[in-house]
C-alpha cells in the first residue's frame, strides 16, 4: 500500500493512491508556477473542487487524452458531459455525498467559495474532497475555501491539503486555525504565490504551524515537489 503527493503548484495536485493516480483540479496551460504541460500529464482519475479557471482548465483536454474518470458535483459534470467528455468517463457526487471507487471512498465537503464555470455556467456549489483510502488513511482537500469550525469534524486526517493565499479563500491566520482543526499528520499550503493579489511566504507560515501545532509535520513544497507518505 503506498500514498504519494505531487504539489504541482497553485491548488493542482497529483496523488498516486495505491496503483492510482489521482488528478486533482487540473490547471496547466495557464498556471504561472508550474512548467509542466496538459499533454504530458497522466491520469486515472480527475477530481475536480469546483468551476473556477485555475481549476478546472485542462479538465477536457487531459480526460480525452487518458480516459480518466472525472469525479466533481452534478453540475460540472452536467457541463463537461456538454463539452464531450463522453458520460461513462464521469461520476457525479455532491455535498456530503460519498461513494467507494477503486482508491477509496470520496466524499464531497462544504466550502465555502464560488464555483461559476468558465463560460459563465451555473457550476453549483464548491467542495472539498474527503478521501479515504482502502487502507484507511484519510486525505482532507480544503479546497478554495474560507476557513469554517466544522473542519473539526474532518480531524485526524492524514493529509491536508489547504489555501493560504488569502484574499480569493483562507489566508495564513486562518489556515493555522484550520490545521488546528484538522490536526493532521502532514499538511501542505496551497493556492498562493501564483499571482500578486495572493503572494505569501510558505516557509514563515510553516514555522508558525510547527511553533504552535507541533505534533503536525508542515511541507511548504516548492511547485514540482513531492511527499511520499509512510
Ligand atoms: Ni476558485
Ligand atoms: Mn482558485
Amino acid at each position: 500500500m503506498s500514498l504519494t503527493y505531487r504539489y504541482i503548484g497553485h491548488a493542482t495536485h497529483v496523488f498516486g493512491i495505491n496503483g492510482a493516480t489521482v488528478l486533482v483540479d487540473p490547471f496547466f496551460t495557464s498556471n504561472p508556477v508550474t512548467d509542466v504541460s496538459a499533454d504530458d500529464v497522466d491520469a486515472n482519475y480527475i477530481l475536480l473542487t469546483h468551476g473556477h479557471f485555475d481549476h478546472i482548465e485542462d479538465t477536457v483536454a487531459i480526460a480525452h487524452r487518458t480516459g480518466a474518470k472525472v469525479i466533481a458535483n452534478f453540475e460540472i459534470v452536467n457541463w463537461l458531459k456538454a463539452q464531450g467528455v463522453p458520460e461513462e468517463q464521469t461520476h457525479p457526487q455532491h455535498i456530503g455525498g460519498g461513494f467507494h471507487h477503486e482508491f477509496g471512498y470520496l466524499k464531497l465537503t462544504i466550502a465555502f467559495h464560488g464555483s461559476s464555470l468558465p463560460d459563465g455556467s451555473y457550476g453549483g456549489m464548491p467542495a472539498g474532497i474527503l478521501i479515504d483510502t482502502k487502507d484507511d488513511r484519510r486525505i482532507y482537500i480544503a479546497g478554495d475555501t474560507s476557513l469554517f469550525s466544522d473542519m473539526q469534524l474532518y480531524r485526524g486526517a492524514e493529509l491536508f491539503i489547504v489555501p493560504i493565499g488569502d484574499n480569493f479563500t483562507m489566508g495564513p491566520d486562518d489556515a493555522l486555525q484550520a490545521v488546528k482543526h484538522v490536526a493532521p499528520k502532514d499538511v501542505v499550503p496551497c493556492h498562493y504565490n501564483t499571482w500578486a493579489p495572493i503572494e505569501q511566504n510558505g516557509k514563515a507560515w510553516a514555522e508558525r504551524v510547527a511553533r504552535e501545532v507541533p505534533d503536525t509535520n508542515v511541507h511548504p513544497l516548492s511547485p514540482g515537489g513531492i511527499l511520499e507518505l509512510i
